[in-house]
């Protein structure tokens, strides 16, 4: 597949794939707009006025003015009007593109010196390239194995840095078959303008053949699936067998709620929170248990912490942290026993934090 020709309008710019592309270039364009309009506005103004009030013989003077109010207010309330508009429109743009829908299909990337691993939901890998169906929303969690890079496809709009130790997401909701471009745009070493590659939207059918592949070395268990045979393999079954008076609180149901912590706050189980729960085990203690467990920094590497959680999510009712966490009662201050059923999750969409 070549990369599309782009039309009259596209000229300038990458193709417009996505459905955030569509939402953010009349902004783009909106803006623009106004500041062309009031450039020319102004200059021409300038030059008239510097003509019609040029230097003659004979009025060599002018009268002096102090100041008009109305003027004044006309020109500071019309501007922030005008200003307000591109507020509350990149507003509501900037939201759209941080509130994946519940069901976005999840893909992980890890961005390394100097590459980009993905892989896909059921245990496909791939590098440097990013397969994708065509009108499905999908939800990138990303994370860094080393400095901070920045994930980056032009034709979708979208960009969002790729940190060590956080996870950052981005989501779309690809609109336009094809082939395009994967950029790092974040200086991250000597090979950092080598660390790209394409974006490659296909059919639905197309992708989930594609899945399944022919080419079977590219296949790997699915991350959660590689999570719990490290969960075994690791030993954290032990504590966290999710009996009464188990060493270590129970993990089902848990990604996507609320936990109440030791010192009485409460804290929302999301990516980074069961992230930081492996490697500082000792940071944020679930109530009614103490710090038994030791830090599994260095010992996982962002693969496998990415695999272990996506088996803790598995475990849970919960697909995302909801927007608004439900209001759940306290556990019982010794060994609660496994969480019951979940509640729904609520419709709509849940908010990507950082
Ligand atoms: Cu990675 Cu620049």
């Amino acid at each position: 597949m070549e990369p599309p020709k782009p039309s009259w309008t596209e000229i300038l710019f990458p193709p417009r794939a996505s459905e955030y592309a569509e939402l953010m270039d009349p902004l783009y364009w909106y803006i623009h707009g106004v500041v062309f309009f009031f450039t020319i506005l102004i200059f021409a103004a300038i030059v008239f006025l510097g003509w019609r009030y040029r230097r003659r013989k004979g009025h060599q003077t002018s009268t002096a003015v102090h100041g008009s109010l109305p003027l004044e207010i006309l020109w500071s309330v019309v501007p922030l009007l005008i200003v307000m508009t591109m507020f509350f429109w990149g507003a509501r743009v900037f939201y759209f593109g941080r509130s994946p829908p519940a069901d976005a299909m999840e893909i992980l990337v890890t961005g390394k010196q100097w590459m980009w691993r993905i892989q896909h939901p059921n245990g496909r890998r791939e590098i440097n390239t990013l397969h994708l169906p065509l009108g499905e929303p999908v939800k990138l969690t990303m994370i860094s194995e080393d400095v901070i890079h920045s994930f980056y496809i032009p034709a979708f709009r979208q960009k969002a840095d790729v940190l060590p130790g956080k996870y950052t997401y981005l989501w779309f909701t690809p609109t336009r078959e094809g082939v395009f471009h994967l950029f790092c745009a974040e200086y991250c070493g000597t090979q950092h303008s080598l660390m790209r590659g394409t974006v490659r939207v296909m059919k639905p059918e197309e992708y989930a053949a594609w899945l399944v592949g022919d080419d079977t070395t590219e296949m790997a268990a699915t991350p959660a699936e590689a999570g719990k045979r490290l969960f075994t393999e690791l030993g954290c079954a032990t504590c966290h067998s999710g009996v009464r008076g188990a060493i270590g609180p129970s993990l089902e149901n848990v990604y996507g709620h609320e936990v109440l912590l030791a010192d009485g706050s409460r804290v929302m189980a999301d990516d980074n929170y069961l992230r930081e729960s492996i490697l500082a085990p000792g940071a944020k203690i679930v109530a009614g248990y103490s710090n038994r467990m030791p830090t599994f920094a260095g010992v996982v590497n962002e693969t496998q912490l990415s695999q272990l959680i996506a088996y803790v999510k598995s475990l849970s009712s919960a697909s995302a942290p909801p927007a608004e966490a439900p209001a759940a009662p306290p556990p019982p201050p010794e060994a609660p026993a496994p969480a019951p059923a979940a509640p729904a999750r609520p419709a709509g969409a849940a908010p990507i934090e950082g």
